[in-house]
């Protein structure tokens, strides 16, 4: 059966399952039913893209211009031999696309996409913007970035064009126009990538600044004064009195006006997404059947990521084992962080219903600090966490390990002869062949457990948040992604189904919501988060959410007050201790160490206190409390833990009160389900054993997990 990418589909699809309530009644009905054992499955609609018999395809990137054009036949030959069904082309391509200006040649990239589709291998085609042709930077020097040193960025590496210089678009345009006007209806390309690892640039070109101005023209309605009111210009002199008096935001200056700032990084992530969205409608001009998307890294805080509407759906790349230890045990630094490829998929399906992972690595990489060998059997565990995730494709960079360029050092498929397959190469094999036997034994997409779904737990994210924080931390030791890691990570070890979401998402959806340190919102958040508490919601806010409006500016009202109509909570004062003296808060009889931010909240009588300061002048007083509020639940802590020991606490109790289920999964082992199949990945040094209920049937691996290792078994 096919799907369709669309987020209509996570509506209807915990509607059914969660009959539509979201509250401790509807939590409590799945607790004591007896369908939380059985799979749910339900009707999904068709997609234009991808199959969901296929579960995931597995691609490699290969770059024909790079090789003898005699060798192609026998590369792809052989990558058919191992199992892939696309490969990756053009993607920086820009000089032997286009020579010279306005020549342009694609009579080698045809002959490729022919020899690939003899050897059955579909091709997704790139737009190359990464890296346009010396002729460009030498004839328009104007294209070329600008650092906020002042640096020009030049020719002879890559990503050194400017986003927001109009001739380097017009350029662009030009050449991904012929593109798509040669492959937009060629059956044997699925789909387009569009540019490389598209980042915010944070360019000061002067054709950025007139941008800049503009932005701020449209968004202020060309009245300085409404400008001068958000940037808080009345403080220090700073007023403008024309718009053409405004720069761009020198951001080494520790002091730079940080209003300003945030306006400076909304404008740079919309030029980085208007490239991109102009690009996808370009080729959607001539497109017939293929999709379009482009490989983010997942770099949560350029707060670009999604922000192309056009593009179909989202794709990102990750590398796992570069430098220091980021795993667990002596290992660990072979295996990765056990939850870098969990908080991708979390982070990008949402937003439009699935994703593909354009770039893995299949072994070693060059530019890392460190850049060791993968543990044995860590390649194919990447895979198939990418895949648990809900993945529709995994493709690898690259086929051949490159034999001369600033890579000569990164692994492929295949070794520097061209013909020997690496131990990655062969975890991928193994992975293909698995998928290939699992297609016979799937069911649809969305055949997950009821116990399952009924974890399903939401954090609300916006970027913004950060750029405002981690503009002004108070305190040198918080971190605005650790704070919210706590709380993923402890909803990991429940094995619970998380989705980032945007604000613009039904939270209804959700019987859980959680808005960790949510810092800009207004009167609009607020009375969204009310009512989906009072319809049923669960909702958890933690310490410095809402304190400032959009702009950043804190409201005329008591600190912290905007979210009074929830907690029913006065702040008296918020304090910030030495790292190396920190404070402890105590729930249920047990400590906790923090020193990053906390709270001093006076809660109204129908609120329970959860947890308590237990030194300085404030001993005694609260600082996580709970109340009911209409037929939904309001948790706040306005505490910030060291360890998320605490916040791993308040959730479990949280969890148990609502009457969902969860589990206990240790650090570095989790565990996901999609198209009727349960997934369980061992990141840990320790082997762990998996309790399989009855009536599953193991289907790859054993209940005794090794590190490294993967179990997949059927919950039909
Ligand atoms: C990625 C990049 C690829 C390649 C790769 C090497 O970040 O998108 O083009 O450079 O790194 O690991």
């Amino acid at each position: 059966m096919k799907y369709m990418v669309k987020s209509k589909i996570l509506a209807t699809f915990c509607a059914g399952l969660l009959t539509v309530s979201t509250g401790i009644q509807a939590a409590e009905r799945l607790a004591t039913g007896t369908q939380q054992k059985q799979a749910q499955k339900t009707v999904i609609e068709t997609s234009p893209w991808f199959d969901d018999k296929d579960l995931t395809l597995t691609g490699v990137y290969y770059y024909p211009e790079h090789w003898d054009e005699s060798q192609w036949e026998r590369d792809f030959k052989k990558m058919h031999e191992l199992g892939f069904e696309f490969t990756h082309f053009a993607e920086f391509a820009w000089a032997q696309l286009e020579p010279e200006e306005g020549r342009y040649d694609f009579a080698w990239l045809d002959r490729a996409v022919a020899l690939a589709a003899k050897y059955d291998l579909k091709v997704i085609m790139c737009t190359s913007t990464a890296t346009p042709p010396v002729w460009m930077s030498r004839k328009y020097p104007e294209i070329l970035l600008k650092n906020e040193d002042g640096t020009i960025l030049d020719h002879g590496a890559r990503q050194h064009a400017s986003f927001a210089s109009p001739l380097y678009r017009e350029l662009s345009y030009k050449m991904i126009e012929k593109l798509a006007q040669h492959y937009g209806n060629d059956s044997r390309i699925i789909g387009w990538q569009l540019d490389n690892e598209p980042a915010v640039q944070f360019d000061y070109n002067l054709k950025a600044e007139l941008a800049f101005r503009d932005f701020l023209r449209a968004k202020y309605n060309n009245d300085i004064q409404l400008l001068n009111n958000a940037w808080g210009t009345a403080f220090w002199s700073e007023a403008y009195s024309s718009f053409d008096e405004i720069t761009l935001p020198k951001r080494v200056q520790m002091f730079m006006n940080h209003h300003q700032i945030l306006d400076y990084r909304r404008f740079a992530a919309s030029q980085t997404n208007d490239f991109l969205n102009e690009q996808c409608l370009l080729i959607k001009k001539y497109a017939k059947n293929q999709w379009v998307t482009t490989n983010y890294i997942p770099n949560y805080d350029e707060g670009h990521i999604g922000g192309s509407p056009s593009l179909d759906f989202q794709s990102y790349t990750r590398y796992m084992v570069y430098g220091d230890n980021e795993g667990i045990g002596r290992r660990g630094y072979r295996v990765g962080n056990p939850l870098r490829i969990a908080w991708a998929n979390d982070f990008f399906r949402p937003i439009q219903g699935t994703y593909g992972v354009m770039e893995l690595q299949p072994g070693q990489v060059n530019w890392g600090s460190i850049n060791p060998q993968p543990l044995p059997g860590a390649v194919r565990l990447w895979m198939w966490s990418v895949f648990a995730g809900g993945s529709d494709f995994i493709c690898t960079y690259r086929y051949r390990q490159p034999l001369y360029g600033t890579e000569q050092y990164h692994y492929g498929i295949v070794g520097t002869d061209g013909v020997t397959v690496t131990p990655g190469g062969r975890e991928y094999e193994t992975f293909i062949k698995e998928i290939r036997e699992l297609r016979k034994h799937s069911s649809s997409r969305e055949t997950k457990p009821a116990d399952y779904l009924a974890r399903r737990t939401a954090i609300l994210f916006n970027h913004e948040n950060s750029w405002s924080i981690e503009r002004q931390k108070q305190n040198r030791t918080w971190d605005t992604f650790a704070h919210i890691e706590k709380y993923y990570r402890t909803l990991k070890s429940f094995g619970a189904p998380v989705d980032f979401i945007s604000e613009a998402k039904n939270l209804s959806d959700y019987p859980v919501v959680i808005a960790p340190t949510y810092q800009l919102a207004d009167k609009e958040l607020v009375d969204k988060w009310i009512t989906y508490v009072k319809n049923g919601g669960n909702l958890i806010l933690t310490c410095r959410t809402a304190q400032k409006d959009r702009y950043g500016r804190l409201p005329e009202a008591p600190f912290g007050s905007m979210i009074t109509p929830l907690t029913g909570n006065e702040m008296n004062f918020y304090d910030l201790l030495l790292p190396e003296n920190p404070g402890t808060v105590v729930m249920d009889g047990k400590e906790y160490i923090w020193n990053t931010w906390g709270e001093i909240l006076n809660p109204p009588a129908d609120a329970q206190v959860w947890a308590t300061y237990k030194n300085e002048f404030y001993e005694g007083s609260p600082a996580v409390t709970f109340r009911k509020l209409g037929k939904g639940t309001i948790t706040y802590v306005g505490v910030d833990s060291h360890n998320g020991a605490l916040e791993k606490d308040i959730l479990k109790k949280l969890y148990v009160q609502l009457n969902i289920p969860v589990m206990d999964l240790p650090y570095g082992v989790t565990m996901e389900y999609r198209n009727g199949l349960g997934i369980v990945l061992n990141y840990s040094d320790q082997p762990y054993t998996f309790n399989l209920s009855k009536g599953a049937k193991a289907l790859i691996g054993t209940t005794e997990i090794p590190t490294a290792g993967v179990f997949v078994f059927s919950v039909k």
